[in-house]
Order: structure tokens, then sequence, then C-alpha cells
């Protein structure tokens, strides 16, 4: 099959590759483009490992065609913090364990991020559901939650602060 030219926007720069239009867009992404934060678990729509935000939505990039993300407008885990300036959540994943071998967090956090922009103060119980298709196999999801609880706590006290 022949490729075809995508445009996107990623992490709010413009790029552009070739791919194949049935090419995932996981692999765009880590392959062609060498944004590597988003990962490989199952590459059947279980894990979230390779959740990104494309348009305003979490998707799992493994689900995805090239040709579909021809045009999007997609966050990654690069896109929300760097080692320099961690995101809240970052933060709070840190501070709080939510992570072990790290390799579900990225998805995690760009999941939870878009969650607290559906809903800005969640209920524990409307976190779990929200983080519902993203699996970890080994911290646990208690620490998870807590820590997204406390990254919560801690934008809402910001907003209190600047009111
Ligand atoms: S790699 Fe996409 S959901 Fe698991
Ligand atoms: S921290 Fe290892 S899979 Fe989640």
């Amino acid at each position: 099959m022949g490729k075809m030219h995508i445009k996107m926007k990623v992490n709010g720069e413009d790029v552009e590759t070739l791919a194949e239009p049935r090419e995932l867009l996981i692999h765009v992404l880590r392959e062609r483009l060498n944004i590597t934060g988003p990962h490989i678990g199952c590459e059947t729509s279980h894990c979230g490992a390779c959740t990104v935000d494309m348009g305003g939505k979490s998707v799992k990039s493994c689900t995805v065609f090239a040709a579909q993300a021809n045009g999007a407008d997609i966050t990654t885990i690069e896109g929300l913090g760097n080692p320099d300036s961690l995101h809240v959540l970052q933060e709070m994943f840190k501070e709080h364990h939510g992570l072990q071998c790290g390799f579900c967090t990225p998805g995690m956090i760009t999941r939870a991020h878009r969650l607290l922009q559906e809903i800005p103060d969640p209920t524990e119980e409307e976190i779990r559901f929200g983080m519902a298709g993203n699996l970890c196999r080994c911290t646990g999801y208690q620490n998870i939650i807590k820590a997204i609880l406390a990254a919560v706590a801690e934008l809402n006290a910001v907003k209190e602060a600047a009111q």
C-alpha cells in the first residue's frame, strides 16, 4: 500500500511524516516521530499504556489508524511536563508512589489529565471509573488513585488562592 503524507500537531508542534494509512498511531508516534512516551502494552485496546489526547479526548493510540490521525491535535506525556518542570500529576505520582516500573505511567497520567478537564473536582469513585481503561500490573491502584486525588487537592488550592 502507498504511503500517505500525514500532518498533525503533536505537543503544540506541527509535524509531518509519511506512513501507510493503516499504520497505527502508536507506531507513527514512536517509530516515525520518535515520541516514545506512549508505550505499547497489549496493542489490542485493553491496557491503556498507549493513551494520548487527541482532539480533546483520551484515545488509545493502538486503536487509531494514521489516516484517522491526519490533521489531529495530539498531546502525549511529553507535552504535559518535563524533568525540570513536572506537571502536578507527575509530581503527585512521584510523591505518592503511584508508579513502580513506570510502564503504564505515561498513559495513566495522560488519561488522568484529560479526566481532570472532564471533571475538574472528581470524587474517588469518579476517578476509579474514569481511569478504568488504564491497567497497571505492578503498583496496584491505591497509590495511583491517591496521587490523582492529591493532584486535585493541589489544583483546587491553587484555584482558591487565586480567588
Ligand atoms: S497498547 Fe494500546 S491499549 Fe494496550
Ligand atoms: S507501574 Fe508497572 S505497570 Fe504500572
